[in-house]
């Protein structure tokens, strides 16, 4: 009889390590085909007490993608679309281009085109879940991914909330002091990422904590030398942003409609550049 310890999925099937794209502490990632499956982590020998609590948290996000995607043949814009949702796994949309954060690394600060695309696809990804009521709560270039056209979507909802529907969206705050405004921190933080080719630098849960808290303003990176500038130091000043993640989509418009004027030349000289 074998007794080596193996990685099982969700009906108690060894999983082949060729398959394997990502091993978390809760959560293991298998490639099948197109799509990318997330499932607790299990192991042979694991105690049923650990394996509970795999489970519960990929129960947890299933109920998310619930909000997110109530009919499962509509995708929701800027979020990696889920196919199918069974036992306590979630099947998501395989997306060849892997992370944010992975592509960064590997080819630093991306082109200007690309920058201002997955700017602009990051506030309607994030526009899209507040309007679902959901709270993202852990933005990071490894939650990001790309297809295969380098379009960028949201994932990993393994931490996040849903807004009761007696809140108000814009005064909720979970039990870890997330809320809308700490997601459109990790935005800001996300967008000074891609313009600079580096990992974020604004950290909400400081000293590994569990709770959020609002960086400092003046812990903050100058991003004065930035094309966004006005929209990253607004992202990290959520008073200067009433209308959550939807202004920011107006305000990447104009800002890259004001640029895209200077370059094809029919901008006044005299206007001012957009916030
Ligand atoms: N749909 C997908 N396509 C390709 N890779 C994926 C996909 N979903 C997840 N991954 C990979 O698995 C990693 C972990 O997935 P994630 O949902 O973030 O789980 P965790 O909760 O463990 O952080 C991601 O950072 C990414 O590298
Ligand atoms: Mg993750």
């Amino acid at each position: 009889m074998d007794h080596r310890d193996f990685l099982l999925d969700d009906l108690g099937r060894r999983i082949q390590s060729s398959t394997i794209i990502h091993l978390g502490e809760y959560a293991l990632v298998v490639r099948r085909f197109d799509t990318a499956i997330k499932m607790p982590v299990v192991h042979t020998y694991d105690a049923d007490t650990s394996i509970n609590v795999c489970r519960a948290q990929l129960r947890q996000e299933q109920r998310i993608y619930r909000c997110l995607q109530p009919d499962l043949r509509q995708e929701l814009q800027g979020v990696v679309p889920c196919t199918a949702v069974w036992g306590n796994t979630i099947e998501l949309q395989y997306m060849s281009q892997g992370t944010l954060g992975q592509m960064l690394e590997s080819r630093g600060v991306p082109s200007l085109p690309l920058q201002r695309r997955w700017l602009y696809q990051l506030a309607i990804g994030l526009d899209s879940i507040h309007s679902r009521r959901i709270l993202h709560n852990d933005i990071a270039p490894r939650n990001l991914l790309l297809d295969d056209s380098l379009n960028i979507k949201f994932t990993d909802f393994g931490v996040s909330s849903i807004v009761p529907k007696n809140e108000d969206m814009h005064d909720f705050m979970d039990g870890y002091n997330c809320s809308m405004w700490t997601d459109l921190i990790q935005l800001g933080s996300v967008f000074y990422a891609i313009l600079g080719g580096q990992r974020s630098v604004v950290n909400i849960y400081p000293n590994h904590g569990a709770f959020a808290e609002y960086p400092p303003l003046d812990t903050l990176p100058d991003v004065s030398h930035m094309w966004a500038a006005g929209v990253i130091e607004d992202c990290w000043n959520p008073r200067e942003l009433h209308g959550g993640a939807r202004e920011v989509v107006q305000r990447i418009k104009n800002v890259v409609s004001y640029y895209e004027d200077l370059e094809a030349g029919c901008t006044n000289l005299g206007m001012k550049r957009p916030r």
